[in-house]
């Protein structure tokens, strides 16, 4: 629980922080700042998503209840299994395009070398697929969210709750 509102969190801002730097100018020592901000927390984010996705293969969570109909077990795993792809391959491909360019990564102000060879058609690429998974991501967290939302307002069936400290409801 600490671990999915931790990196809830830190992904809404994170996906803030990459919407901010289309407005910062190219060639700017502005944009030199935020972009290795963005770089360095991309990086220590894409950690803990790691050190989730851990901790999700050795806990199981409990069975959803039984009256959620087949579909929306499968649209949950589905979307849940997507959010995972997402969440692995955000931060995977903005380090391997970083590591294609020039400019490589200053991690908190502690520059690494790139390991890979300054080429901009392999940058773009996984700059390309940063981007599209970008939209992907926030996709599906509005419908996660819309999901989440009608667990709590219509079903009332104790699934938000699942997520939340506290009591649980009695689950059927
Ligand atoms: C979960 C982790 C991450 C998320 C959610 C994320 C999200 C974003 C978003 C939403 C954008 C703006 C895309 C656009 O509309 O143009 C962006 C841009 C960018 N991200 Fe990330 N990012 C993450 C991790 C990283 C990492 C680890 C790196 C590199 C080490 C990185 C490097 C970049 C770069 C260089 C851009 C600017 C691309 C450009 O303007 O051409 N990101 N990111
Ligand atoms: C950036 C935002 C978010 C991300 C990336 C995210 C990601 C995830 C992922 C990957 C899971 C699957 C857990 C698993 O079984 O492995 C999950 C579960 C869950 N999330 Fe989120 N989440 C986000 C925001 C939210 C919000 C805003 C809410 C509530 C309004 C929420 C409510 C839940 C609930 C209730 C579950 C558990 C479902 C169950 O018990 O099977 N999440 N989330």
């Amino acid at each position: 629980m600490a671990l999915h509102w931790l990196v809830a969190l830190a992904v809404a801002g994170q996906i803030g922080l990459g919407w901010f730097l289309d407005e910062v100018p190219r060639g700017t020592p502005d944009r030199t700042l935020w972009i290795n901000l963005h770089k360095s927390t991309g990086i220590v984010l894409g950690i803990l998503i790691l050190l989730r996705l851990a901790w999700r293969i050795t806990h199981k969570p409990p069975p959803l209840p039984l009256t959620m109909p087949r579909w929306e077990r499968l649209a949950a795993s589905t979307n849940h299994a997507l959010l995972y792809v997402c969440l692995i391959g955000m931060p995977l491909a903005g380090y391997i395009a970083s590591n294609h360019s020039r400019f490589g990564i200053r991690f908190f102000g502690i520059p690494l070398a790139p390991w890979g060879r300054d080429d901009r058609a392999i940058y773009s690429v996984f700059n390309g697929l940063h981007e599209v998974l970008s939209w992907l991501l926030v996709a599906l967290i509005a419908l996660h969210l819309a999901a989440a939302l009608k667990h709590a307002l219509i079903d009332r069936d104790g699934v938000l709750q699942r997520m939340l400290p506290g009591k649980r409801l009695p689950q059927i």
